[in-house]
């Protein structure tokens, strides 16, 4: 009924607008030039790499200077393939490349930016105290952005004495290649900068998605629920591990199966976002399959440790069902 449909999105709107409370001082659009990223990892590395492809500059910041010289290698490697693929020029790699500076000191990191994008270890309290930090050594206009796939942006935000300037920028991996951000706002996130982070993803050549701060977001609250109900189906003895991932490719254009897709991301992060979505939604449907646990539990991870619904041991690229599941 159309009415009922008008009232449900009013009332959607509403419940959007009460969400962004806060006066930020933003305009939209604000002009974002610097960039610090915070974490040189599988994503920081990919954020990086993003923003100076598109004309900012970044400074990359990790404790560790290993991670640091890796990231580096690792964006000068995937920007040669895409002067391959005709993507960049060489002369636009090496423009790229002369704005990433690398730190390991954060508050010489952050101190002229713009924008930080945090993009540290999965771990609450990592993050809380990176955000207690930033917090003080930032310039009090400089949006803090979070990448984490599970934790409450809100929870964050509210260590922080000005938590409107709080928000998630969610980047898919790999982020070169990966068109969503999935923006989080969180309860006090003000609107001013959710348009900002908006309009910087399109300047990315992302698209950008707004959402508000629940377990799990929109990408995992859906995702894991079908990886956990895949485990489920072998679990239960409903079909093998290639039956379930080729229904999933063929019948549903999957580019990949759930299980095979379980193992890129990581037994043990699946697990850890159902255990966040469990605790915080309350609902069953969200606790994670015994077979998962169980995996888990073994050390069986799926990519990173060599095994998990599939076995590694001759590359990634050769899909082999682990001997478990024969
Ligand atoms: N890997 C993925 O597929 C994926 C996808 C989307 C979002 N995420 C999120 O992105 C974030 C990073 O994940 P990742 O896979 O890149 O992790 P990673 O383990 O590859 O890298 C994390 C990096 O953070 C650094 N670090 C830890 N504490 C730090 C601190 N206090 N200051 C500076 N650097 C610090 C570590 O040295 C490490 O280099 C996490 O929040 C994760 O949930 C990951």
């Amino acid at each position: 009924m159309p009415g009922n449909v008008a009232t449900l999105k009013e009332k959607n709107n509403k419940f959007i607008c009460n969400n962004h409370v806060g006066a930020f001082k933003y305009s939209i659009g604000m002009n974002i030039k610097q960039i610090a990223v915070i974490g040189a990892g599988t994503m920081g590395n990919g954020i990086a790499h993003v923003c100076i492809q598109h004309g900012f500059s970044v400074n990359l910041i990790d404790l560790s200077i290993e991670a640091l010289e890796k990231a580096q290698q690792q964006i000068e490697k995937n920007m040669d393939r895409q002067v391959k693929k005709g993507i960049l020029t060489s002369e636009q790699t090496s423009a790229a490349l002369q704005s990433l500076t690398l730190t390991t000191h954060l508050e010489e990191g952050v101190s002229n930016c713009q924008l930080v994008i945090e993009a540290a270890t999965e771990n609450p309290t990592i993050k809380k105290s990176l955000f207690i930090s930033l917090d003080k050594v930032t310039p009090a206009d400089c949006i803090l952005a979070s990448n984490t796939s599970s934790i409450s942006i809100t929870s964050l935000a509210a260590v922080t004495q000005n938590p409107s300037r709080v928000i998630g920028m969610h980047f898919m991996n790999p982020v070169p290649v990966m068109k969503l951000v999935e923006v989080i706002n969180a309860y006090q996130t003000a609107a001013a900068v959710s348009s900002t982070i908006v309009e910087l993803s399109r300047q990315l050549n992302k698209i950008p998605c707004v959402v508000n701060d629940y377990p799990g977001f929109i990408a995992n609250r859906i995702l894991m629920p079908m990886i956990n109900e895949a485990i489920y189906s072998l679990y239960e003895g409903v079909a093998g591990v290639e039956s379930i991932d080729t229904i999933m490719k063929l019948g549903m254009a999957h580019p990949m199966g759930p299980l095979q897709l379980a193992d890129f991301i990581g037994l043990d992060v699946c697990k850890s976002i159902l255990e966040v979505m469990y605790n915080g939604l309350g609902n069953p449907k969200y606790a994670p399959c015994p077979l998962l646990v169980n995996m888990v539990t073994a050390g069986h991870l799926g990519i990173k440790s060599g095994e998990g619904f599939y076995n590694y041991t001759a590359g990634t690229d050769q899909k082999v069902v682990s001997s478990r599941f024969l």
